[in-house]
Parts: C-alpha cells; sequence; structure tokens
C-alpha cells in the first residue's frame, strides 16, 4: 500500500552515523520552502507511547533485552507511528519523512540480531497495515565510518549503536539487499559524498517523483472525465 492517499511517504535508512537526520531536515526545508506541508517525525518514537518505548530499548539499564522483545518493542512503537501520524498526514495531503521505517527492524532484529528478515517483515507488516514508504533514501556506510562520525565529540553510544563492527556490517548487507529487491522503491547513495550533494541528489529524486505523481493524477482526473 504506497500510493492510496494524496501524500508522499519518504523513509530515510541507513547504519548508524549515516547522516540520515541531516538529509531529512535538509529536504525537508526545500520542500517547506517550495510550499508543500512536510512532516518531519522518526523512529523509534514519533508518538508519546514511541518515545517510551524508544527509552526503553535504547537506554542502557533495563537489564537484557532479548531479541523478540526488542523486535517487538520496535514494532510496537511503529504500529503507533502508523496509526497516529503517519497516515492521517498522508491522508491530509502531506510529504512525511521518517528517520527510520522497516527496513531497520528488518536489518537491525531480523539480520543484526539474527530473527530472520521475513518474519521481521511480516510483523511489521501488520504492525503498520501494510503502510508502505513511496521511496527509501538508504545512506550507505562504512561501519567503521560511521561509529567514527556518531562518537566524533565523544557522544556516548545507546544500546544499539554500541554493538560491534561485525553487528553493524551485517545491517549494512541488509539495507543494501532490501535495495537490491525492489530497486524502484529506493535510492542508495555513498553516505561518504558532500552532504549538499547528497542533498542535491535527494532533492532531484523527491522532484522526479512528485512531478510522476501529479502527472498519474492528472491523467486519471481527464480518465474519469471521458
Ligand atoms: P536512531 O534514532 O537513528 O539513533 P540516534 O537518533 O540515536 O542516532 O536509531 C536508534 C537505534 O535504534 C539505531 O541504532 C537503530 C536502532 N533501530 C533498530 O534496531 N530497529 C528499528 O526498527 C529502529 C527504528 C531502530
Amino acid at each position: 500500500m504506497t500510493t492510496q492517499n494524496p501524500g508522499l511517504f519518504i523513509a530515510f535508512e541507513g547504519g548508524d552515523g549515516a547522516g540520515k537526520s541531516t538529509q531529512a531536515a535538509t529536504l525537508a526545508a526545500a520542500l517547506d520552502s517550495r510550499g508543500f506541508k512536510v512532516l518531519r517525525t522518526r523512529e523509534p518514537g514519533g508518538t508519546p507511547i514511541g518515545e517510551k518505548l524508544r527509552s526503553l530499548v535504547l537506554d542502557h539499564g533495563h537489564g537484557h533485552i532479548d531479541a523478540r522483545t526488542e523486535a517487538l518493542i520496535f514494532a510496537a512503537s511503529r504500529a503507533a507511528h502508523a496509526e497516529q501520524v503517519i497516515l492521517p498526514a498522508l491522508e491530509r495531503g502531506e510529504i512525511v519523512l521518517t528517520d527510520r521505517y522497516i527496513d531497520s527492524s528488518v536489518a537491525y532484529q531480523g539480520a543484526g540480531r539474527e530473527l530472520g528478515t521475513a518474519a521481521v517483515r511480516q510483523l511489521n507488516e501488520w504492525a503498520t497495515s501494510g503502510l508502505r514508504p513511496d521511496l527509501t533514501v538508504l545512506l550507505d556506510v562504512d561501519p567503521a565510518v560511521g561509529r567514527l562520525r556518531r562518537t566524533a565529540g565523544d557522544a556516548a553510544e545507546d544500546r544499539m549503536e554500541s554493538e560491534a563492527d561485525e553487528f553493524h556490517a551485517k545491517i549494512r548487507t541488509a539495507f543494501l539487499d532490501l535495495a537490491a529487491d525492489r530497486p524502484e522503491l529506493y535510492l542508495v547513495l555513498p553516505a561518504h559524498l558532500p552532504v549538499a550533494e547528497l542533498a542535491g541528489l535527494i532533492l532531484a529524486r523527491v522532484d522526479a517523483l512528485i512531478l510522476s505523481r501529479q502527472v498519474a493524477r492528472q491523467a486519471s482526473r481527464e480518465g474519469a472525465a471521458t
């Protein structure tokens, strides 16, 4: 279910330290300055219950969290996010930019925690009633570079970030596999490109998507009129 509503749904995905938040913010500003109504949000989180679940699953100090519990917490946060925030905004015709969505669970819990990518996808499709992004921007980052970037300035690593580089390497491969499976739904970019260059490439792809939607809508209106 990608194009059933008047809005546009774009997800930013990638390993930790890929620069997703910077690119989401830059795209939001560019679209906003063109007069589009943009909603920027993130996972885990995006709703009051989601933010509580976020701190449960990411903060240290909650004891051992086994892989299935972890996957269910991310999926629960996503269910609230899709139902309460994303879908209503899409129905209002807004452009929704989310920092992470289902692919993060497929990569981190399915591949990283070895729960199986198909099982985790199925859980999350159920949690979101099948709501899929129209486009996923995947910022592909080398795990070692990602770690250097996110620990610059001595920022503390959360539960997921502090996993070994091998864990992050599995996640990187899983993201790339997801994009290779459905290339028409992805824009894959190397995260090491200059920030402005990445922003330009992302905006160009989103512009093309907006245009193709307008053309499709126009055609269906004309078809209905004849
Ligand atoms: P993120 O918000 O990108 O981290 P930060 O804002 O601290 O840079 O993501 C938080 C972490 O949660 C990140 O390591 C990825 C992980 N994660 C999962 O493991 N599964 C998921 O479904 C999601 C959404 C995130």
